[in-house]
């Protein structure tokens, strides 16, 4: 194919530097998009008479019956072109004629990938929110479910002070939530048309940023037009808010390898979600949350990619731009792609409540309660603490568990303590008395349930 820019040039590009040159390859998967700015420039262009009626009425045409043709398979993409942008312009003359040729007034490809860009990244944030609420809507509903599932709260993965499954799932539901929340953010931020920047200048032409910016559903214009076609901050907020995303899923991912091990035994995948080894048949490997935990490094590659690319670039458009693009197709393909396998996934997993329960009476994770029980009787807290301390050490030491303590072996260690301290130590007692906002009561935690379910509509 010979180049739209080509009027300058005495010699066809090599073909190893057209290969290397071309994005098409990769940012074909903006067609919809590089058409959508089309037609709205064109029927900007004719609506301010800059061309004339007609034209505007058979580009517009002429688009729309190019997005069909490549739909339907009728119509395919010369590999040898340049980028998406020019391959539909050549198209279009191909088939119009002289009409196509006046697309590109007052238009540059540099305004013009700085707006498909931020179309396509609109469209896939919105699909990844999507996704995350159906995330969110997924915890809530297993939380619902475990209200009342008692287990060990960890800190320094050792056994701290009783929770329930419902009260650390939801954990993850406030994770979730904020990462829309930047999704939200970034969003907004890129609401911005950079149409109108031309290559860096703006245009001697008098174009109506205005219509275009509406037709393209964008509600601010650039304010400058260096910015305009420079500014790919949108791409790297894009990839740290999708960082955090699989920041938070491979942290899940990590507890739910380790909760399925049969050293903790807490939760069992479906075997729909699960595999097996070539070897050892008895063998059932989480899989799919290891590999959302190992997918994790390429969307960070992504962010430093992109921050890489971008560092010290002097003003306005350069070349190096063209390499925003496969980091960030990448990073989005991989949450989305993580995100579908993951939530049905949380959605078949068998909660085993015995062995949570068994773990949680085992560890001593009422022992702060167990100073607590004092403390409310009047004893300081240091001294009720050492009591307790004490307690765990005499229990270690002869193999039991503190509520298995006779009131005399309490007594010993302190006078404090009388038969109320039974059911102060009861662990779903325990659970129940953290009552304070943000706590595991299942009270509690329904409410919090409450909050975000209707947060997420
Ligand atoms: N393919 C280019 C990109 O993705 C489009 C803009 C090219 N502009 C230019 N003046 N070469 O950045």
């Amino acid at each position: 194919m010979s180049n739209l820019w080509s009027g300058r040039f005495s010699k066809e590009l090599d073909s190893a530097v057209n290969d290397f040159n071309s994005s098409l390859h990769f940012d074909r998967r903006m067609y919809a998009q590089d058409i959508a700015g089309s037609v709205a420039h064109a029927k900007m262009l004719a609506a301010t008479g800059i061309i004339p009626a007609e034209d505007g009425e058979k580009i517009v045409q002429g688009l729309l019956d190019i997005k069909a043709g490549l739909e339907d398979g009728s119509i395919t993409l010369d590999p040898s072109g340049e980028d998406i942008h020019m391959s539909i312009e050549v198209l279009l003359t191909e088939r119009i004629g002289d009409a196509g040729k006046r697309l590109h007034t007052a238009r540059s490809r540099n305004d013009q990938v700085a707006v498909d860009l931020r179309m396509y990244l609109r469209d896939a944030l919105h699909g990844i929110d999507g996704q995350l609420t159906g995330l969110v809507a997924q915890i809530c509903k297993q939380a619902r479910a475990n209200l009342e599932t008692v287990m060990p709260g960890y800190t320094h993965l050792q056994r701290a002070q009783p929770t329930t499954y419902a009260h650390a799932v939801m954990a993850y539901a406030e994770m979730f939530l904020r990462d829309k929340g930047r999704l939200a953010d970034c969003l907004r931020r890129m609401d911005v048309m950079p149409l109108g920047s031309g290559a860096m200048g703006g245009t001697t032409y008098p174009i109506d940023r205005g219509m275009t910016a509406s037709l393209l559903g964008f509600s601010a214009v650039s304010r400058n037009s260096i910015d305009g076609v420079s500014d790919r901050d949108f791409v790297v907020e894009a990839c740290a808010a999708l960082s955090l995303i699989m920041m938070h899923l491979s942290r899940f991912s990590e507890e739910i390898i380790l909760w399925c091990s049969s050293e903790f035994g807490f939760l069992e995948l479906d075997d729909a979600y699960s595999t097996g080894s070539s070897i050892m048949p008895q063998k059932k490997n989480p899989d799919i949350a290891e590999l959302v935990r190992g997918k994790t490094g390429r969307v960070y590659g992504s962010l430093v990619g992109i921050l890489t690319v971008m560092k010290g670039l002097p003003q306005a458009y350069n070349k190096d731009m063209q390499e925003d693009k496969e980091g960030l197709f990448d990073a989005l393909d991989t949450v989305a792609q993580c995100l579908h396998v993951f939530t049905p996934m949380l959605d078949t997993l068998t909660v085993n409540k015995q062995n949570m329960l068994r773990a949680a009476q085992k560890g001593f994770i009422n022992a702060t309660d167990c100073a607590d029980f004092l403390t409310k009787k009047g004893v300081p807290f240091r001294d009720a603490y050492t009591a307790s301390g004490k307690l765990v050490r005499y229990c270690i030491s002869c193999g039991k568990t503190l509520d298995e303590l006779s009131l005399d072996e309490f007594r010993a260690v302190h006078p404090g303590f009388d038969e109320g301290v039974y059911p102060a130590i009861d662990l779903l007692a325990c659970v129940a008395g953290r009552s304070v906002t943000g706590g595991p009561a299942p009270q509690t935690v329904a409410r919090h349930i409450d909050e975000v379910e209707a947060l997420i509509g």
